[in-house]
């Protein structure tokens, strides 16, 4: 694997540039004259702080960092804008980079261990779903879920969805992700959502994980059972219903390309009569 930092790419920069001006020979600039495909690779491998910080290298790396197709954004970036001048600006230095993007935005990673407004993440899903989106992640470390506007429901072009710690209810005008692989949920089902509705319009699942951490039961092993390209499903249900463990059997026996089986059953209270 690649492994690059920003100052490694400044130590570069500043033996091709600095020292060696007088030199008739001086070295071909080759960092900045690489094709635009491995600057963005190179670009993709770094912390996104440092992929942005790139625009300092030289003018003709300013905007090179807008080439990234993939922002990921780890609780660990929140931290490092609370030590500079961005401190109350934190969501603003987001929008910017996602504006100053040029192409496709493909994956899209955020982990937040903080409160930040819902507004706001949903204003850069609605963004992400003008922009093709195909991997989103979104994991809510802080205790409150996050409510996520409908706008998620509109990224009909991911491939790729975690999320943990949010709400999850999608609308009944929902039309499906029809290119969806894998799908990971550990979120908060409200009262009315429905799931067998849901399932059936994401016709090519391959990949389920659900973890029904608040109980809500919502997970019917017979509508999972409906998800005929299946490959890997991992559920872990707390509390789950007896006549579900009894049956779990019989009913996923029926996914025929299954490979993959974690089932975790949580607080089980057998009740005998
Ligand atoms: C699903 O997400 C949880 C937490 O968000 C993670 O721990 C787990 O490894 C993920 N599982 C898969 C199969 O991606």
């Amino acid at each position: 694997m690649l492994m690059i930092n920003t100052c490694l790419l400044i130590r570069i920069m500043e033996l091709i540039h600095g020292t060696h001006k007088a030199s008739k020979f001086a070295p071909q600039d080759f960092i900045t004259n690489m094709p635009d495909n491995v600057v963005t690779n190179i670009l993709g491998r770094l912390p996104l702080r440092d992929a942005v910080r790139t625009s300092i290298l030289s003018r003709n790396w300013r905007f090179k960092w807008t080439m990234l197709s993939q922002i990921v954004i780890a609780a660990s970036f929140f931290g490092y804008l609370s030590q500079t001048s961005y401190r109350n600006n934190r969501v603003r230095v987001i929008d910017r980079i996602l504006l100053h993007v040029r192409g496709a935005i493909t994956k899209f990673f955020l982990s937040i261990d903080e409160v930040i407004d819902d507004e706001d993440i949903n204003h850069w899903i609605l963004f992400l779903s003008r922009k093709g989106i195909k991997d989103l992640t979104i994991k809510n470390w802080y205790v409150t879920p996050l409510k996520l506007h409908t706008h998620l429901f509109s990224c009909l072009e991911l491939k790729h969805l975690t999320l943990s710690n949010c709400y999850f209810n999608p609308p009944p005008t929902f039309h499906g992700f029809p290119n969806l692989l894998s799908l990971n949920l550990s979120v908060v089902f409200e009262e009315n959502t429905e799931l067998g509705p849901f399932f059936t319009r994401c016709p090519l699942l391959e990949s389920l994980t659900i973890n029904d951490c608040r109980k809500v039961g919502k997970v019917k092993l017979i509508e999972i059972a409906k998800l005929e390209n299946l490959k890997m499903l991992s559920l872990i249900l707390h509390d789950p219903d007896f006549e579900m463990i009894k049956s779990s059997g019989t009913i996923l026996g029926s996914l025929a390309k299954l490979q993959e089986l974690y089932l975790d059953f949580k607080d089980c209270h057998v009740r005998l009569k």
